[in-house]
């Protein structure tokens, strides 16, 4: 298309921005968009747009910010739906299963490995995600996981330093921080923008986790951290005092936890995919937004606890399954995930906004969550360019 050109004949635009439009979500209907470059340079009625712009109609169709995947594991080989099957018979969900699927990594060749979170990647732009973290936590030896992180690299900036997702078999735990913080740090340091650790039962305590967080952030990674997930503990708790930008699964939580969440800077990413394909407890969401947290929603996409990539899933489940509105679950998934990654130039469309936008084959964002299950998505646009279309699905 030229420069600039426009996407008009929007039947509802959601904007995330309530100046520009009606109710929290600032929906405008009848709209169109100008895109400038890689960025929104204009956004209104489509009435008000230059006739003289190349357009594209949209007939009607509503228009919604790329979804904001801000917690995925995409570099990873194997598989495990041995281990799901057995979990819907009555096993339950352990940390240890992370083991298989590091020795499956560390055995894969970085060109399958590639290969492999290429198409989990394209599953996610079929999904309309325009922006999406990954993490390394499936090498777990300075190698494979500075390998995992450049590979990541390839596909997105916001990449997360996992060294610490469990201690791997052969080392005990107080060797394994030692190197989480000291060797494989310095490996993975120029990959990562961020650093995460899975503080859980089975996985890292709290002391654990303080200390391999505070020894990235002194060389410079941002802070997030798995928390909550198993049991109640303090990772919440932690995350909070260290200004990270995201606890996440905050599976659970008690008053403690929601007040500090609710005083904080630190995003609650819920993950209902795990609660899914884990039999869990889903997070208690509408306790976290009625306090004042901010709410963001991801996929979790990994192996083990959810292989999906389906960010329309976790809407649904966030509206049937944690009460949230369907306008709450779209902000979660948009704007909410541009919060967790610390981010202002996504998961909005709004003048200067990066150009990542999504239409769906329905007239509005609701029919994200009433056609459970149901492909919706129309065209997804990253940067301005428009990244598929369904004809080529
Ligand atoms: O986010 N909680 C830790 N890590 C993943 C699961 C990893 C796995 O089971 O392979 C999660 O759920
Ligand atoms: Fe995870």
């Amino acid at each position: 298309m030229p420069d600039p050109h426009a996407l008009t004949g929007i039947g509802s635009l959601v904007t995330n921005d309530p100046s520009l439009g009606d109710g929290p979500l600032g929906v405008i209907r009848d709209a169109a968009v100008l895109i400038e470059g890689d960025r929104i340079a204009w956004v209104g009625p489509a009435r008000e747009l230059d006739a003289s712009v190349a357009a594209i109609d949209l007939e009607s169709r509503a228009v919604i910010p790329g979804f904001v995947d801000s917690h995925a594991h995409l570099v990873f080989a194997g598989d495990r739906s041995m281990e799901f099957a057995a979990r819907m018979t009555g096993e339950s969900y352990l940390a240890g299963g992370i083991r298989t699927t590091v020795a499956a990594t560390r055995a894969a060749s970085d060109d399958a490995l590639r290969a492999r979170t290429r198409d989990l990647v394209d599953e996610l732009a079929r999904s309309g995600v325009t922006t999406f973290e990954t993490k390394s936590g499936y090498g777990l030896t300075v190698a494979d996981e500075a390998r995992s992180l450049r590979i990541a690299r390839e596909f997105t900036d916001e990449t997360t330093y996992l060294g610490a997702h469990i201690v791997p078999e052969g080392i005990d735990a107080d060797a394994y921080v030692d190197l989480v913080c000291g060797a494989m740090l310095d490996a993975c340091l120029e990959s990562a923008r961020w650093i995460d650790v899975f503080c859980d039962r089975g996985a890292f305590d709290v002391d654990q986790a303080r200390e391999i967080l505070t020894s990235g952030m002194a060389r410079g990674l941002l802070p997030r951290i798995h928390a909550n997930q198993l049991q109640h503990g303090g990772g919440v708790q932690l995350a909070v005092e260290l200004d990270a930008a995201s606890a996440d699964h905050c599976t659970y939580l008690d008053d403690a936890d929601i007040d500090a969440l609710a005083g904080s800077m630190t995003v609650a990413t819920l993950l209902p995919g795990a609660e899914f394909s884990t039999r869990s407890p889903y997070p208690a969401a509408r306790r976290l937004i009625d306090a004042g947290a901010s709410v963001a929603l991801a996929t979790d996409c990994n192996p083990g606890s959810s292989y999906t990539t389906s960010m329309p899933l976790m809407v649904a489940l966030a509206v049937r399954e944690m009460r949230m509105s369907p306008d709450e679950a779209l902000w979660s998934a948009t704007a909410g995930g541009a919060r967790a990654l610390r981010r202002t130039d996504i998961g909005v469309i709004t003048p200067g906004a990066r150009a990542d936008l999504v239409s769906l084959d329905a007239p509005d964002h609701v029919h994200l969550a009433y056609r459970p299950g149901v492909d919706l998505i129309d065209r997804v646009w990253v940067s301005g360019h428009l990244r598929l279309t369904r004809k080529q699905q």
